[in-house]
């Protein structure tokens, strides 16, 4: 995957980097392409802060054990998926207490109106007997996240743009009222691949959270499982693969997917497929993605078995700790509150 024109042109050494994955399931090929498989490519020229939003994932019920399990491998994942932690920062939320610190003082200057219409908020409170205060104010903690880093960039999918607005909201705000203190960052999506959908079901995101494990391909699934989910994967009616997101959003979602892992172009994947029909077509693609993936499948087990990531966390939220905890101790002063026992 090369960088987009937007993305080359603002290569700037002094210029961050910032973005949150929730080790809340397993990775799937919808994370890989909106969001870990494009981290990579910001480390060369950028300063890069990726961090695991273990804070994120207890806004809705975890197994502890789980959690902590699935809080390394995610961190190994994005290792696997390109990052170098010579290069880039990886750390984990929770290691580096400026975040629920700032994300408290930034809950004072939101408003409630704003947090409920956001939408993620609203999709995934649906149905729900009981919702946690935390699920709420979940995107204030995202806004911390990026507004402590003085970040420019936040590389996210198309999901996440609504939360990234509301960081860019709370920075004007804050900077109106206590003088300016915080950067206001961008959000940047891909054209193509900010919203993988569901293979089951077009209409729906691909999610970590679907009960149906077979709507998505996992990073780590073995090339079997990957055959055998794209398989079964919906196709629209007619057998031609053409990319309609209107009329054929199954066969245009699984184009995407193909386009974007072997780096041919809609149109080539057209052509290439005129008159085969879908058997044909997913049997390629299970291949394509399966090749793709095999290098970080054989970087993920290495790093799990070498016990490095422990190390590799350690530096890094020491590295984030300090950036953080300076940007903090501003925003204290700023608004007032005390800071005795900071040094
Ligand atoms: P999450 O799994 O919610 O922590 O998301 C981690 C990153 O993956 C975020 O940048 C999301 O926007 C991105 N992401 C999640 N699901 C998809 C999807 N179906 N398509 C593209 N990007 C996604
Ligand atoms: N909310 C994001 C998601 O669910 C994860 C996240 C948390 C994040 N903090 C962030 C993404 C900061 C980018 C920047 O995908």
């Amino acid at each position: 995957m090369m960088p987009s024109s937007a993305e080359m042109e603002s290569r700037d050494k002094t210029k961050r980097v910032f973005s949150g994955v929730q080790p809340s399931g397993s990775l799937h090929i919808g994370n890989y392409l909106g969001a870990i498989g494009r981290f990579s490519l910001f480390q060369e020229g950028y300063d890069c802060f990726y961090s695991v939003v273990d804070l994120h994932a207890i806004t809705v019920p975890q197994d502890p054990v789980e959690l902590r399990r699935r809080t390394v491998a995610t961190a190994a994942l994005f290792i696997a998926a390109g990052l170098d932690p010579r290069k880039t920062c990886i750390f984990v939320q929770s290691d580096n207490p400026s975040h629920a610190e700032l994300a408290w003082v930034l809950q004072c200057v939101s408003t409630f109106g704003e947090l409920g219409r956001m939408t993620q908020f609203k999709d995934k409170a649906r149905g729900k007997k009981s919702v946690t205060a935390g699920l709420f104010t979940y995107p204030v903690l995202m806004a911390a996240d990026i507004l402590l880093y003085d970040t420019d960039v936040v590389p996210v999918g198309e999901d996440q743009k609504q939360h990234v607005e509301l960081a860019r909201d709370l920075a004007e705000r804050f900077n109106k009222r206590f003088g300016v203190t915080f950067k206001v960052p961008e959000p940047l999506i891909p054209k193509q691949g900010g919203r993988i959908m569901s293979l089951i079901d077009p209409q729906k995101k691909m999610s970590k959270s679907d009960e149906d494990p077979d709507s998505r391909i996992e990073v780590l699934d073995p090339p079997e499982e990957i055959a055998r989910k794209f398989r079964k994967a919906v196709t629209d009616s007619g057998r031609e693969i053409l990319y309609d997101p209107e009329r054929k959003p199954a066969v245009s979602n699984l184009m995407t997917i193909y386009s974007l892992f072997s780096g041919k172009t809609l149109e080539e994947v057209r052509d290439a497929y005129e008159g085969k029909g879908y058997g044909a077509f997913k049997s390629d693609l299970a291949e394509v993605v399966s090749e793709k993936l095999r290098p970080v499948r054989e970087k993920y087990s290495e790093l799990i078995s070498s016990g490095e990531i422990e190390k590799i966390l350690k530096d890094g939220a020491e590295r984030a700790y300090v950036i953080s905890s300076s940007k903090m101790r501003e925003v204290k002063e700023k608004v007032g509150l005390s800071s005795r026992l900071s040094f």
